[in-house]
């Protein structure tokens, strides 16, 4: 077995051996690490470094460990510090002493780095496709009740009438940003590390830009002390899927806000509800919950690691080990969330009588009341205030804007006429015309074009 305690003259404590041991959770770069060292032996190869036949029984014996690990047949001994050293190890029991010589011209700092920049890349391609599946879904609801008018709100009171499939574009849009977060993030991961050494580059001809071909990196890294001690990348994802994930919860946040009896919006699909041990009457919408709470551990996960690269000297630091299991963290909820947020949503059903009589609350038109106003020649500031007091005097009326009489308009403006009763939910709709506005035809084509970018 592979020993590099020789300098320490003894084995290291047991509660060191535990306290440093990251295999548990790195094994998760298991196939990554196959295939940047099965590219390394073939540039070694190449280069004359080691022969052909060493190379070609080296990676022959990572590619059987591969295909250990593809039948869940590799287990690694407890005392292998890490994923790279367990795999070395296993290859010098499959194929002897010349699997150490794998190891030339590279360090597990730069392995390291390349097997996250690998595992990243890939995350980041399953990322975008799951939350492209979210954005379908949100168009499908959206179209699906094409015709259904919410209140808009601020301050979560009651603001101006929006149409439901403006709204649920609203979040198409936060996932676009997110998607070209994602990509963004991606340019910057794709850059191969190996070839930097411990530190300083290797004593050996490597030729990276073919190991940079060989595992589909665009460009290779450029100071080799950036290299082992970058980890901008991690952080670039995390930051990216805290974003979305906030995303994620204010979305959640609505669902939990709709689906109360008092808004009764929607209603969440059985098997996307829970239900209460004690209250018969609960149809409770935990997943959306859950959403809020676990974007909590995300954020967590991208503070953590910002505070743990924030004053390491150059260049590897044994802390950033503690990279790891944050990111897989993330990985995991983000991918989660994402897809039970997509079931959710496809299995929406929408109230439309409910949201009806909620529009009608609120004295929902007094924007449009005011708009009416200035376009008789009244300052938008003087309109304010009059339909302000309109709204009072409604109020204590107990009276809605169209149970108002002629007279009862006039007298808080002597611009108030008959034409008054043409200011309704759809004139409304149709007057927010503006680009991006909540108008009929604008959402038409926000629709079409949402969906058009998506296929
Ligand atoms: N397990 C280590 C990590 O994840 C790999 C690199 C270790 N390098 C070292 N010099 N101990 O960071």
């Amino acid at each position: 077995m592979a020993n590099t305690r020789s300098r320490l003259k003894k084995p290291a404590d047991k509660s060191v051996v535990a306290y440093t041991v990251s295999l548990p959770y790195d094994k998760r770069l298991c196939k990554y690490d196959i295939a940047g060292s099965i590219a390394h032996a073939n540039m070694l190869a190449k280069q004359g470094i080691i022969t052909d036949q060493d190379a070609e029984s080296i990676t022959w014996g990572l590619a059987s460990i591969r295909e250990e690990m593809e039948k869940g047949k590799l287990s690694f001994k407890d005392e292998q510090e890490d994923i790279h050293m367990a795999i070395e190890a296993r290859l010098i029991e499959k194929i002897g002493e010349i699997g150490g010589k794998l190891h030339t011209a590279r360090s597990r700092n730069d392995q390291v780095a390349l097997d996250l920049r690998l595992f990243i890349k890939e995350v980041i391609s399953e990322t975008v496709a799951s939350v492209k599946k979210l954005q379908l879904a949100l168009i499908d609801l959206a179209d699906a009740n094409k015709d259904v008018v919410i209140p808009g709100y601020t301050h979560l009171q009651s603001a101006q009438p929006v149409l439901l499939a403006h709204h649920l574009l609203a979040y198409y849009e936060m996932f676009v940003r997110d998607t070209s977060r994602f990509w963004d993030c991606h340019k910057r991961t794709d850059v191969m590390p190996l070839g930097s050494g411990a530190l300083s580059g290797v004593g050996y001809k490597v030729d990276r830009e073919f190991l940079a071909r060989e595992l589909g990196f665009s460009q290779v890294s450029q100071n080799s002390l950036d290299a082992v001690s970058d980890r901008d990348f991690i952080l670039e994802f995390e930051a990216a899927a805290s974003i979305c994930m906030m995303h994620l919860s204010r979305l959640a946040e609505e669902l939990v806000i709709w689906s109360s009896a008092e808004f009764g919006f929607i209603e969440i699909d059985g098997a996307f509800a829970t239900s209460s041990s004690i209250m018969p009457q609960k149809k409770n919408p935990d997943v959306a919950e859950l959403a809020r709470g676990k974007t909590g551990r995300v954020y967590g996960n991208l503070m953590a690691l910002l505070t743990t690269m924030k004053a390491l000297p150059l260049a590897y630091n044994r802390d950033m080990q503690e990279d790891k299991q944050g990111l897989f963290d993330t990985v995991d909820v983000l991918s989660s969330t994402l897809e039970v947020f997509t079931g959710m949503v496809k299995t929406l059903k929408v109230k439309p009588k409910n949201v009806a009589r909620s529009v009608q609350l609120g004295y929902i038109l007094a924007t449009d009341m005011a708009d009416y106003l200035v376009k008789k020649g009244e300052t938008f500031r003087s309109a304010h205030e009059i339909v302000a007091k309109l709204v009072n005097y409604a109020e204590e009326k107990g009276k809605t804007f169209e149970q108002l009489k002629a007279s009862e308009f006039k007298q808080f403006s002597p611009l108030f006429n008959k034409d008054v009763s043409s200011i309704t939910i759809k004139s409304s709709l149709a007057s927010r015309d503006s680009t991006g506005g909540t108008a009929p035809g604008q959402v038409a084509k926000a629709l079409s074009a949402a969906r058009k970018a998506l296929t």
